[in-house]
Formats: C-alpha cells, structure tokens, sequence
C-alpha cells in the first residue's frame, strides 16, 4: 500500500514536466508565421519536453530537446508571387491573391505529408501531442488522430476567424466584434452592416480555403484506413491560440480553449546585440531608426527609385540608421547606415536609442514596436498589413504612408514629425505598458496551457458544446424553424376552427330565417 502511493505521489509530482514527445507541424510559406510559434517550441524545449518542429524554416542555432525537420520547397511559383505582390501590389488583386494560395498552400502541404521526412515519423515515431500551426494548414490535424493524440491550433493572425471559432464552437458576434477587414466602434449602424456582409466575406473565403484543405486531409488521412473524417478532427481541437492580445485588438468573447499568446516572440528579457551593431547603436547620441520590409517582401525587390528615395533621406538625417537588406553590400550606402543581412529585429527594438520603426506592419513587428513603446512609419505592402497600418496611424503611435508613392519631401516629414512630435513617442509608451500588464506573460501562458492539455489528456472537460454543432443548430435555427412550424399549423388551424364556427353560425341563421319566413 505504502509503496504504491508513494509511487503515485511520484507520479502526480513528476507529472507532465517529466518531458512529452510534441509534434509541430506548420508547412507554411512565411517565416514570420512560424517565429512565435519557434519561441513556444524553444520555451517548451527548455522544460524537458522534446520538440519536433517539421517547417521550411529550422532554427539558426541548434537548442536542447528541439530537433528541425526541414520541408523543401522548391516551388519557384511562391517566390516569384511574393515577388510580384512586394514589386506591384496594386497589380494583384484580392482575387489573384485568393486564387494564387490555395495553390501555394495546398500544394506544398500536399507534398509535405508525403515527404520522406514526415512518413518517417508517422511510421516509427510516437507523439503525445500534435501542434499544428494554422495559415489554411488544418489538413495537418489528421496527424494527431494518426498518433492517437490531442492536438492544438496555433493561429498567425490576430483575427477572430471563422475557421478558428467553428473549430472550438467560439461565438462569431456580428453585432459586436468588428469585422477583420475594419476598426471602429460597433455602435455604428455603418459598421455593423459592413461587418455582417464583411463576415460574410470571410465567411466565402474560410469554405473556399476548407474545400481544398479537406482534399489534401483525405487523400493523406483517409477514411478507408481508419481515419476520422475532416469535420471529425476540426471539431475535436482541445485548444486554439490567437496571435493577438485584447489589448491590442478589438475586445470579443473568448472560450476558455482560446487564449491569447499575443507577443509571445517578443523575449521578456533581451539577449545581447552582436558587437558591432551594439556600437553603432550606442552611439546614436540623436536617436537611430530601424528599418525593415520584413522577411517576406526582400528589400531587394524594391524598385530602384523608392530605394533611392530611402538612402537619399536617411543620407539627410541626424539619426542613425539600421536598415536590413539581402547582400553585404549596398551601393551608395550613406555613413549614417548600417545594413545587415538578418538582423535580430526585437533586441534591437528594445535599445533605448530607437526612436523609430519604418516597417511593412507585418503583425511580428507591430507586435514588437508595441512592446517596446517604439513609433511606427508603416509602409505595408499586402495582406494583414494595411490594416496593421491603419490601426497604428488610429490608435495614434504611427504614421501610414504609400511604398509606391514615396517621395523624398513625404519621407522626411514623416519622420521629422515623428521624432520631434512627443505625441508618437508617449502613446507608443503608453500602450507598451498596456500590452505588458498581464497575470503572466504570453510565453509562460502559453506554456501553461499546453502543459494542461497534456496533464488533462487533451482536456475533454472544456471542450465546448457550440464545436459539435452545425450552423443552423449553434443559431437555433432549428428550434425557430420548428417553432414558426407550429406557428403555422396553429394559425392554419385557429382559421380553420374560426372559419368552421362562423360558417356554422351563417347556416344556423340562415336555417332561422327560413324558419321565420316559413313561420
Ligand atoms: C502593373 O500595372 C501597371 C499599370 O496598370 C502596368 O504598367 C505594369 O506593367 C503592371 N505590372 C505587372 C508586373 O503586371
Ligand atoms: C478526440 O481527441 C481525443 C484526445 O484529445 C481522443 O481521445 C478522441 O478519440 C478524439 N475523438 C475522435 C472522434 O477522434
Ligand atoms: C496530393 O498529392 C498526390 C500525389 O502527388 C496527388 O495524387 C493528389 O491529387 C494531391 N492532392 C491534392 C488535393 O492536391
């Protein structure tokens, strides 16, 4: 007896931290959408858990308990897209970009679950539990039902989308929450209706998407061989984490299965700068500027007027610049700028000299600059990135400028408003603390939960009722529809009795008045 609760105790204590087998899976086409959930991989990493992380995108330096898959993808197509879209984003449409990824997507998801690499695993591996990063990418979560497994969602975006609420049962307020697409308060008859046909665009988009998702999870988790269906594993998701955090984002009702680890890459604590870059930013007595288009859009592909334009400027400046750019070299490169291939955007947000992000508002650096109490000059290119922009240049820390229509008057401006204006500076501050103020940061939460998840076998207690429904039965249309039913028997019959008894009134008086008149 003694014996064996002494080995329960040990059990219960040695619990979860003992180290679980983790599976993440996220075969997307942007690294920005994989680097929060790397920084969760290495945090669970560093608590004995063994990480598998199968993407495009390794890790630049080996850590402990983390091993890389690396997927190829040798698509020239997405390149030359994402080339094309940074070059003349006004050329692509929304309807190009919708009918482009599905085929950047799906195809290179298709290819990754056949890869050599992810047979292996699903043939002589064993995981206790599936972590699937979500950019359309849910035919992944047939891999959790291959191991027999929980799994969660890990969402890049900050939206409440469709897909991600439909997965857990999540209400979609149409009359609340602002649709992705816009800002603004709801109290506005005008935003309302945008949002109720805005959702219904998304609505379009998110079917569309899960119509090819669904091909690629049957052909590679087919039913014949004992898989649970499409639907079977949307629905059996134990947790979903969003990319956002309410003090960022528009306030809306969340389930406890969905939890904001929004700033989860921003480090709590900043590592140390390379040498060099230390220097140059310790000694930017008038402040430094940090510029970058992001990781998907290469400053390479910048036409070569805007890129003059930039180095013209900054050329003019008293600030020091930091500027990534693809190549050690870059022609014409002012003494004031300092390019670096990959540059390590957060720790260099966090130095005190930064007074300024000239970014492409990709959520990762928004996210950052927010942190770090740091003001924007958004120049987005496409995607989530205009609105990003918008919202900055709104909630008051930024500026929204045009990358195609730059000019050097309309640069320097900016940026002289910017720097001299304490206005930028104070908001950005003040949201900072904002973002910082929680009960435990986004890391430790995030951490938390999927320990729960493990510790509670995929937590089946909050799993939520709306996730089995389907959308007529979450709506209770299927109730209205029986009660207008009985309405409408009951209306029909009412006419029917009241019909009858007036009828039979006429008759009987009709039969009277025969009887008087025969009388
Ligand atoms: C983009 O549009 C402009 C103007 O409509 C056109 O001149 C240009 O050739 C287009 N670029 C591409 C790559 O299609
Ligand atoms: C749902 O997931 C749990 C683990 O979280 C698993 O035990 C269960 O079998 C799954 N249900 C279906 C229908 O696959
Ligand atoms: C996935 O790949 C296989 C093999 O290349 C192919 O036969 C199948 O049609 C593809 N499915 C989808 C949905 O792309």
């Amino acid at each position: 007896m003694k014996v064996e609760g002494l080995a329960l105790i040990f059990v219960l204590l040695s619990g979860v931290s003992d180290g679980s087998r983790i599976l993440i899976y996220y075969p997307t086409i942007g690294i920005s959408h994989v680097l929060p959930v790397q920084a969760l991989a290495k945090s669970l990493a560093e608590r004995n858990h063994e990480i598998t992380f199968v993407s495009p995108f390794p890790l630049s330096k080996p850590v402990k308990n983390y091993r890389d898959i690396k997927l190829e993808n040798n698509d020239d197509a997405t390149a030359s897209f994402i080339s094309e879209v940074t070059k003349n984003p006004k050329n692509v449409s929304m309807f190009q970009m919708m009918s482009k990824m599905p085929q950047l997507i799906f195809k290179f998801g298709n290819e990754t679950l056949q890869s050599k690499e992810v047979r292996r695993l699903m043939k002589e591996e064993q995981f206790d539990l599936v972590i699937v990063g979500f950019f359309f990418t849910d035919f992944g979560l047939g891999l959790a039902d291959h191991f027999k497994c929980p799994s969660i969602v890990f969402s890049h975006g900050a939206g409440s989308f469709w897909t991600l609420n439909r997965m857990v049962g999540n209400p979609t307020s149409l009359s609340t929450v602002p649709s992705g697409f816009i800002r603004g308060e709801m109290t506005s008859f005008i935003n309302r209706l945008k949002t109720f046909f805005l959702t219904g665009v998304e609505v379009a988009i998110a079917e569309y998407m899960k119509y090819y998702s669904k091909q690629v999870y049957e052909y590679n988790f087919p039913k014949s061989e004992g898989y649970i269906s499409y639907e079977e594993a949307h629905n059996n998701v134990s947790l979903v984490f969003m990319n956002s955090h309410f003090s960022g984002a528009s306030v809306r009702p969340l389930l406890p299965n969905m939890v904001e680890v929004g700033g989860l890459q921003v480090k709590p604590v900043s590592d140390p700068l390379p040498e060099k870059l230390q220097a140059f930013l310790d000694g930017a007595k008038q402040g430094a500027i940090l510029f970058t288009l992001g990781s998907n859009s290469k400053s390479k592909y910048l036409p070569e007027q805007t890129l003059k334009i930039l180095l013209t400027v900054f050329s003019k400046l008293k600030q020091r610049v930091v500027m990534k750019w693809e190549s050690d070299v870059l022609e014409g490169k002012p003494d004031n700028v300092f390019v670096g291939t990959w540059l390590p955007q957060d720790d260099i947000l966090a130095h005190p000299n930064i007074k300024l992000f000239i970014s492409h508002c990709g959520l990762g650096g928004v996210v950052e600059a927010r942190h770090h109490g740091v003001p924007i000059i958004g120049l987005p290119v496409y995607g989530d990135q205009p609105k990003n922009a918008e919202e900055v240049a709104s909630e008051g820390w930024g500026i929204q400028m045009d990358l195609m229509e730059l000019t050097e008057t309309s640069l320097m401006e900016s940026i002289n408003e910017i720097i001299t204006v304490p206005r930028y500076s104070e908001i950005a501050k003040k949201l900072s603390a904002l973002t910082r103020d929680r009960p435990m940061n986004a890391k430790d939460t995030a951490v938390y939960w999927v320990e729960y998840v493990l510790r509670h076998r995929g937590a089946p207690h909050i799993h939520y009722a709306g996730a089995d429904l389907n959308f007529l039965q979450y709506n209770s249309y299927d109730i209205i529809g029986l009660l207008l039913l009985i309405l409408w028997i009951s209306g029909k019959t009412i006419k029917f009795v009241v019909v009858r008894l007036c009828c039979r009134k006429k008759i009987l008086r009709g039969k009277g008045n025969n009887r008087k008149k025969t009388n």
